[in-house]
């Protein structure tokens, strides 16, 4: 199988991911519940993966960053923390549901889309500033790459406009984290958000959140810490943190961290691009082949989308499948970004890659695309 779907989730990861995982299992218990070795170890597990989190990501300290089930819990927690009824929101037009369905759960909630073209980040910026400058806005959701099509957008001036404008920014890294270089603290985002099982190498079920400052918990129960207390603690990351963390999950994702360093953001943006770059231009060539391929090679990550004329998009996906070739087609989850894009009416087939990838790969899933055609 060649697989391409490392967008939802990476498959292959550093060996060090199942084997520290495997180890958790049996070897460690509850972090703070108690002050015996598997505890401790534990605890100590969760913390060095705060720690090598708060490396990557500059964050100034470890305990800004709390550990999630996964992307959508973490802005869950942000939204609900900074929408409130009737508040003006301003999102990109490229943005999944994780943050459009919570966005919808609010009441009276006035979303304001800053759409503009793809792979057109000054359009995507002016689009945000005639929102922040005409309406305006009390919060911001912007994601940092498009899940559809690996547009990168301009996170960091959209960022700086909301600032200017005193408007709270969140983030969702789902698809840059472990590829782009995102710096938390000169981004001056409220909260950004992503999974720990795609670019980060952890594994499914992980996710992390970090955060400028407290936010309201989704969930309350025990943390191990001011127990007498029936309110949760105000302090990080135990308010958002009740219950028993996962930490086989913690335990893998502290691996993949590590070898995201280890390799360097830079090395895996690199050969990610190069890869996909090989396939968009391989695609292009085919006959009836759209393909979502930027302009300008550094605006796009290794996410690729494309689509046939007279053939529908999921029975592609599903005949590649039949070949060997492991990607996902249909509306993946954000119907906003396809709207925008003006591919809403038939969806694409998404091809996305990982550092695991390799040129020979990408050479036979063209092969294997042009004989499905
Ligand atoms: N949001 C993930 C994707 O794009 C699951 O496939």
């Amino acid at each position: 199988m060649i697989y391409l779907d490392s967008a939802a989730t990476t498959l292959q990861k550093p060996p060090a991911v199942a084997r520290a995982a495997a180890r958790a299992v049996t070897h460690m218990a509850s972090p703070g519940r108690g002050g015996h070795r598997p505890a401790m170890m534990a605890a100590r597990t969760a913390y060095a993966c705060r720690e090598e989190a708060a490396a990557l990501f500059h964050v100034p300290s470890p305990e800004q960053i709390v550990l999630t089930f996964n992307a959508t819990h973490g802005l869950n927690i942000a939204i609900h923390t900074l929408v409130k009824p009737g508040s003006r929101v301003v999102i990109s037009g490229y943005e999944h549901n994780a943050v459009t369905r919570p966005l919808h759960g609010i009441p009276d909630v006035k979303i304001h889309t800053a759409a503009g073209e793809l792979f057109h980040p000054e359009q995507t910026l002016a689009a945000f500033r005639e929102i922040l400058e005409g309406d305006g806005a009390d919060v911001a959701v912007c994601t940092h790459v498009s899940n559809v099509f690996g547009y990168i957008l301009p996170i960091r001036e959209i960022a700086q406009l909301c600032r200017e404008h005193d408007v709270p920014l969140i983030v969702d890294a789902s698809q840059s984290a472990g590829c782009l270089d995102l710096d938390f603290q000169n981004l001056g985002a409220a909260f950004v958000a992503m999974p720990g099982h795609k670019g980060l190498y952890g594994p499914q079920g992980t996710g992390l959140l970090l955060c400028a400052a407290s936010a309201e918990p989704l969930l309350q129960g025990g943390t191990g810490s001011q127990s007498l207390q029936q309110v949760m603690p105000e302090f990080l990351p135990d308010r958002l943190e009740a219950g028993t963390h996962n930490i086989p999950g913690a335990a893998g994702l502290l691996e993949g961290l590590r070898y995201v360093r280890r390799v360097g953001l830079g090395t895996i943006e690199a050969h990610e691009r190069r890869l996909i770059r090989r396939l968009g231009v391989g695609l292009q060539k085919l006959p009836g082949f759209e393909v979502f391929l930027s302009p300008r090679p550094e605006y796009q990550t290794g996410v690729l989308s494309f689509r046939v004329a007279g053939r529908d998009c999921e029975e592609l996906g599903e005949q590649l499948g039949d070949r060997g070739i492991a990607l996902r087609a249909g509306l993946h989850c954000a119907p906003l970004a396809h709207q925008t894009a003006g591919t809403l009416d038939t969806g694409t087939v998404r091809a996305s890659v990982s550092a695991f990838n390799t040129g020979e790969e990408i050479l036979r899933a063209i092969a294997a695309m042009g004989a499905v055609i």
